[in-house]
């Protein structure tokens, strides 16, 4: 791929200079709460969330639901912003920057893959590939060939001019997964990415997230509440009513996993 042009094209807002000399640890969560108010009272989604992520790195957030996946998935990737703590995404604080900024980042820096694939049903698969390489500046033509580029890669090259609709769940997160790539992303984002489809397509796309961390060099942190779901991660992060209550290591989980075997 041509990554020899694209850092250097773009400034990085809220980076000056630092670029050449990226620290390993890509994002860094400090003491992050959250609080939501429901129906008067309030609910502690994040109740102080500690977690670094090293450059390259795949991490699982697991838990059960309503444990606050989504929630820190939110606060890392710029969706939201937190009550108490700070994120900081190549040791840029995202609270300090401003809205333009933000669209930036979440433009170029991380891609997004949902439970619930979250494509444009009016478009293709092609189109919706293109769209965030639109977003980003790039040219219609440039757009269509690496979306196509994006979408063999991933399986789907036969499928460009297809609808969602007209896609298996798998093929449609597929397209989810190649639409995250298309900026380039040094991180992509997955809240529950196998949520929706069956035991074999579900490995099949985690396969394909774990491919993405040596051939695009991409820190990937894929949320989850199913444990055969964790085969790929380097890490384990287990979060439980709002706090990280263990960490394991893919060595610790392979010897955790085969003690559960008959789970
Ligand atoms: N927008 C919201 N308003 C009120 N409560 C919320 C909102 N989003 C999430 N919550 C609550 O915060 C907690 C964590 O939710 P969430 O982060 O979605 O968990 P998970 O993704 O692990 O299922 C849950 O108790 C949930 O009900
Ligand atoms: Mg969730």
């Amino acid at each position: 791929m041509d990554d020899n042009t694209s850092q250097s094209d773009h400034s990085e807002p809220g980076a000056s200079g630092a670029s050449e000399f990226l620290s390993s640890i890509v994002i860094r969560a400090v003491n992050v709460k959250k609080v939501y108010q429901l129906g008067g009272q309030p609910v502690h989604a994040l109740r102080g969330v500690h977690l670094s992520v090293t450059r390259g790195e795949y991490v699982s957030i697991m838990g059960p639901s309503g444990s606050g996946k989504s929630t820190l998935f939110n606060m890392i990737g710029g969706l939201d912003k937190p009550d108490e703590g700070e994120v900081y995404i190549d040791e840029v604080d995202i609270a300090a920057l401003d809205n333009f900024e933000l669209a930036w980042l979440r433009c170029h820096k991380i891609g997004y893959i949902f439970q619930t694939f979250n494509l444009i049903h009016v478009a293709s698969a092609l189109e919706n590939v293109m769209m965030p390489m639109m977003f980003g500046g790039i040219t219609e033509t440039d757009a269509r060939d690496k979306a196509a580029e994006l979408l063999k890669r991933v399986g789907l090259g036969h499928r460009l001019f297809n609808k969602p609709s007209q896609l298996s769940g798998g093929q449609q997160q597929r397209v989810a997964v190649a639409r995250a790539l298309a900026n380039d992303p040094a991180i992509v984002l997955a809240d529950e990415p196998t949520g929706n489809l069956d035991l074999k397509t579900g490995e099949e796309i985690i396969a394909l997230l774990e491919s993405l961390k040596s051939e695009f060099e991409t820190t990937v942190i894929s949320a989850t509440h199913d444990h055969k779901m964790l085969a790929a991660s380097d890490r384990v992060v287990y979060l439980s009513d709002g706090q990280i209550s263990d960490e394991k290591s893919r060595e610790e989980l392979e010897i955790t996993v085969g003690h559960i075997g008959t789970h």
